[in-house]
């Protein structure tokens, strides 16, 4: 059988590459920067078997129509609102990702964003680098409010939203969650949590971390509405997606004091434009969608995304698939080539 020919659209950690490679002959977009342009995307997987993109590739119909050999594209992320799904589906096409592997890096993540945010760590880091910090230590300086023992309110409760409650327990905070699916009882009280409707969620909150994926279902699902629900002293945490919460409503919460602070990992539109007000305020920390950045995080994705390939072009159960469906349209083993 000839290798297989896969298209990968920026440079990925080790061992990604090693595996691909073991099995495939394959191409990389070299700028570490930038993704492929569309156009160049589209011209480089027309005679490719396998597509290993990133949450930047956009990968619609028009994608897929260019690519007739084309039997998985596997993405080096575990949300994958950037492919359709049903496209892919209606042609047969495996969708790969990678949950779990990143897990615990999000919800750490979601939690130096809390901590950060309650405690003005990225305002006490400017103050003392912009050299503001002339007078002695005084009661008031920077303060901020406790995370330790305060309300925990998580909005998705999947492997991420569970993470971070877990890390809730070493800080003796209630944690209260919203899902479109409830935990049994027995779930619910090994991992410490109550359910909760969503607004009864904003509502008791001190802290509100979401973890929800995108979808037509969860756009824009903290709007202005729900910033006046919460408590004047509250903290948003978004590490889910930008789209999720509406940036404008955000703005006018955190300007006006709505709610207390915000820790934003991801934006409606990234990179986020230079002149968002959102970037003028001193309540917000921002951060540029790094939440699964840690090397062993990072180094996992890419081992698992190219499994993910590798296994579909064995005509195996990959690790991850987002649609199994695809399974009844074209099964495995119309799909082997390896
Ligand atoms: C994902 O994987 O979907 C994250 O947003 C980036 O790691």
């Amino acid at each position: 059988m000839a290798r297989p020919k896969v298209y990968v659209t920026r440079r990925i950690l080790s061992p990604g590459l090693e595996i691909i490679g073991e099995y495939c002959d394959y191409e990389v977009w070299p700028d570490v920067d930038y993704p492929p342009p569309r156009n160049i995307l589209i011209e480089k997987i027309r005679d490719k078997d396998g597509l290993l993109c990133l949450l930047t590739d956009k990968i619609d119909a028009e994608v897929m129509d260019a690519a007739p050999n084309l039997k998985v594209i596997s993405t080096y992320s575990v949300g994958y609102d950037h492919i359709d799904i049903d496209a892919a589906t209606k042609r047969g096409i495996y969708v790969c990702y990678t949950p779990g592997v990143l897990t615990n890096a999000t919800a750490d993540f979601a939690w130096a964003l809390m901590l950060a945010a309650a405690r003005r760590v990225c305002e006490a880091d400017k103050y003392v680098k912009e050299g503001k910090w002339e007078k002695p230590w005084n009661p008031f300086m920077l303060l901020g409010v406790d995370v330790y023992g305060k309300t925990l309110g998580i909005i998705g409760l999947g492997r991420i939203g569970r993470a971070v409650a877990e890390r809730a327990k070493g800080f003796n905070m209630k944690v209260i969650y919203y899902d479109v699916y409830r935990l049994s009882p027995d779930e619910e009280s090994k991992l410490g949590v109550e359910y909760r409707s969503l607004e009864d969620v904003l509502r008791n909150a001190d802290f509100v971390s979401i973890h929800v994926p995108l979808t037509k279902d969860t756009y824009h699902l903290i709007g202005e509405k729900e910033f006046k629900m919460m408590k004047p002293t509250a903290i948003l945490i978004n590490t889910s997606r930008g789209p999720v919460v509406d940036e404008k409503a955000l703005y006018r919460a955190l300007k006006e004091r709505w709610i207390r602070a915000a820790g934003i990992d991801v934006w409606e539109q990234e990179p986020t434009p230079k002149d968002n007000p959102l970037l003028t305020l001193d309540n917000l920390v921002a951060a540029p969608h790094i939440a699964s950045a840690s090397e062993e995080a990072r180094s996992a994705m890419a081992e698992m995304a190219a499994k993910n390939l590798v296994a579909v072009l064995k005509g195996e159960m990959p690790p991850a698939l987002a649609n199994p469906s695809v399974l009844k349209i074209r099964p495995l083993d119309k799909v082997k080539v390896i």
